[in-house]
């Protein structure tokens, strides 16, 4: 009877041991999905920016500016998320050289994407690794 009583009681243990174990990899794994998802950062500026941003960043002299290492870009990222959302139709100045063009608006991207996107492009090519959330996107929606 003892026996059982031992037994009993280590498989309970093992039981509660696994499903905490389990449970911590659950919540590590949302919190990765929920934004900073860096293979999806990825696929959509490869989908949506690298056509005129180009593979690195590094933009086209004179018509498109250079998201790598770009002083504009680490400024504000809330100017970036409004600019990826909106568009630009205004000369601005990046890492000294004025660019007079405009950039199309994305409003039908997800928050998740555009914060994706940013994320990806905040984490690569010198730049100031920002992290940019869903919901740090949807506030910048309304505005212009
Ligand atoms: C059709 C070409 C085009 C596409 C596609 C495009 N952009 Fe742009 N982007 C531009 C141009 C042109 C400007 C500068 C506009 C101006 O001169 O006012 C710009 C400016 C910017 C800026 C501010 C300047 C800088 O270099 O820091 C950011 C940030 C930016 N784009 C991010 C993105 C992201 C992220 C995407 C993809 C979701 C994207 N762009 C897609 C053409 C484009």
């Amino acid at each position: 009877m003892k026996k059982l009583f031992y037994l009993v009681t280590i498989l309970s243990a093992t039981g509660f041991f696994l499903s905490s174990f389990r449970s911590v990899n659950a919540s590590a794994y949302e919190e990765k999905n929920s934004y900073q998802d860096p293979k999806n950062g990825k696929i959509q500026y490869e989908r949506h920016c690298m056509m005129c941003h180009k593979e690195n960043g590094e933009g086209v002299a004179k018509s498109f500016p250079p998201l790598a290492k770009s002083d504009f870009l680490n400024a504000d990222s809330d100017r970036a998320i409004r600019i990826v959302i909106h568009g630009l139709y205004e000369p601005i100045v990046v890492n000294g050289k004025k660019y007079e063009n405009f950039m199309v608006p994305h409003k039908d991207m997800s928050d998740k994407d555009i914060a994706d996107v940013l994320t990806y492009v905040y984490d690569s090519w010198g730049n100031n690794k920002t992290k940019i959330t869903p919901e740090m996107v949807k506030k910048q929606r309304v505005k212009k």
